[in-house]
């Protein structure tokens, strides 16, 4: 399948270019930079959410499944980002936000049935951003299930017609000529029939999340035991389409949902980055389970470069963008963008827009290219150079991640090992290649199969000037030989 070793590369399309001057990116802005996403050998492009939004969640609060938001552009506008990326060899993968709507969609008045209801909030469950789970909703007076922000409300699975709804509208894009989806949210697609309280915490979670996940285990608020069947359902409907699971989850519990998707997530590895013993253990799993897409960035984390700290990024690129299965590579990734720093009124906004800065084209063009007039928000801060200036910089990041986008077809679709090697250092041998980097401050022997490996490709020039010690914050890929 065309997805197996992929690059997938993610747009967020409010920060990737603005065609119309209203300093928000649009559809057209996305059609207009396929070639750069093309150039860096990706195969596919995921466009965060597209759809009509009243924007409490930026697009992940859908007011009309089978439409366009406006302020991106039109159907029409659509049509022709799809017919270009084909023309360019690209996939194109939608976000679809199956859990839930916008509170202002048609169907929460004209069909309440498709929604969960109590006539007061009905257990402990909490909401993802913080609070309750249970809205009131002022015209009835009742309590609606919400699992992120009270305008976005949860829609009940296990109703035939919400199903029948959803895949529909699955369909209608895949009648436009999508290629895939990436599925929102699903662990909390389907809940305890009865609506039990979650217990109160025994363990502390694999994966970190808002200040109630330490309290309870949210063995009911998410992750149903029948959630399966929606699953089949939705994978019937698309055929051989390709669905990514965002399932919040430990890599192993996520396991039973490829049962009918492709892809999940690997967010263990997404939150080990900064720990070399932690990654390793997330690889490992990952290799172990398959099934997996490893992430470098998103818009709902902290970015690579921020994770893995300054000085590891360019190692930890090199490290994920050589592993096997499919790759997620988020918006400025490729230029090394970190964190920025909120600054005046922008800072109270939204606690994930310092992941969601504008794309960097020219350093010579007011607002490095994004827009003509002020940016919906301030371009990153720190920023590094804009695509235009290290497109031909053989040593900038964008170089590197190009390269090793291009080594991933000489190293092919073996699973692979992790190596043992030094401490803080990680070696994964496949496709004849051993990648090493060390993410420890100082210099480390390099791993016993490379006394006569080739290096081809450097974290940073100069790595491989001797291959039996790996330079500190450095790495590379070496060709083993026979
Ligand atoms: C996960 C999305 O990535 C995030 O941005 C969103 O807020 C939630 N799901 C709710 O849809």
């Amino acid at each position: 399948m065309w997805w197996e070793q992929a690059v997938i590369y993610q747009v967020y399309v409010r920060s990737f270019q603005d065609t119309d001057g209203d300093g928000v990116g649009d559809l057209p802005g996305v059609t207009a930079h396929l070639d750069h996403i093309a150039s860096l050998g990706a195969k596919a492009v995921w466009l965060s959410p597209i759809y009509p939004s009243p924007n409490a969640d930026f697009g992940y609060d859908v007011s009309d499944f089978t439409d366009v938001e406006p302020v991106f552009g039109t159907l029409a506008d659509l049509d022709a980002l799809v017919a270009r990326a084909h023309q360019l060899g690209l996939k194109v993968v939608l976000d679809f936000v199956p859990c839930h709507t916008s509170t202002e969609h048609a169907w929460f008045r004209e069909h309440p049935e498709y929604y969960v209801w109590a006539d007061a909030p009905a257990n402990n469950w909490r909401a993802a951003f913080g609070g309750s789970s249970w809205g009131r909703d002022e015209q009835s007076g009742r309590y609606y299930l919400h699992s992120f922000f009270p305008e976005q409300a949860d829609l009940n699975w296990r109703n035939p017609e919400v199903r029948e709804q959803m895949t529909g509208a699955m369909r209608f894009w895949l009648d436009r000529g999508i290629d895939g989806f990436r599925l929102d949210a699903l662990d909390r697609l389907m809940k305890d029939p009865d609506l039990r309280d979650d217990p109160p915490a025994t363990h502390r979670p694999e994966l970190p999340g808002d200040a109630a996940d330490l309290e309870l285990d949210h063995i009911h608020s998410r992750n149903a035991p029948d959630l399966g069947s929606a699953l089949i359902e939705i994978r019937a409907a698309v055929g051989d389409a390709l669905l990514v699971g965002e399932v919040y989850l430990p890599i192993a519990e996520a396991v039973p949902y490829l049962e009918s998707l492709d892809v999940v997530f690997n967010f263990e590895e997404l939150f080990a980055v900064g720990d070399p013993d932690r990654l390793r253990d997330a690889i490992e799993a990952g290799l172990r389970t398959g099934g997996q897409g490893w992430v470098l960035s998103n818009h709902d984390f902290s970015r690579l470069v921020t994770r893995a700290g300054v000085p590891n990024a360019r190692a930890v690129t090199l490290l994920l963008l050589s592993l096997p299965g499919p790759v997620f590579l988020f918006q400025g990734d490729e230029l090394g963008i970190g964190d920025t720093r909120m600054k005046g009124p922008e800072q109270d906004r939204n606690h994930r827009d310092p992941f969601r800065t504008p794309m960097l084209w020219d350093d010579n063009e007011p607002h490095a290219g994004f827009s003509t007039r002020d940016p919906w928000l301030t371009p990153s801060d720190p920023v590094p150079p804009a695509v235009a200036q290290q497109r031909d910089d053989p040593a900038s990041v964008l170089s590197l991640t190009r390269n090793a986008i291009a080594l991933r077809e000489r190293l092919g679709a073996e699973q692979g090992r992790v190596l043992s090697s030094a401490p803080g250092t990680l070696a994964v041998e496949r496709g004849g290649h051993v990648i090493a980097v060390n993410l420890s401050g100082s210099p480390a022997p390099s791993p016993a199969p490379l006394a006569s490996g080739q290096i081809v490709l450097e974290a940073r020039p100069g790595d491989g000037a001797d291959p039996s010690v790996i330079p500190p914050h450095g790495g590379w890929v070496a060709k083993l030989s026979g």
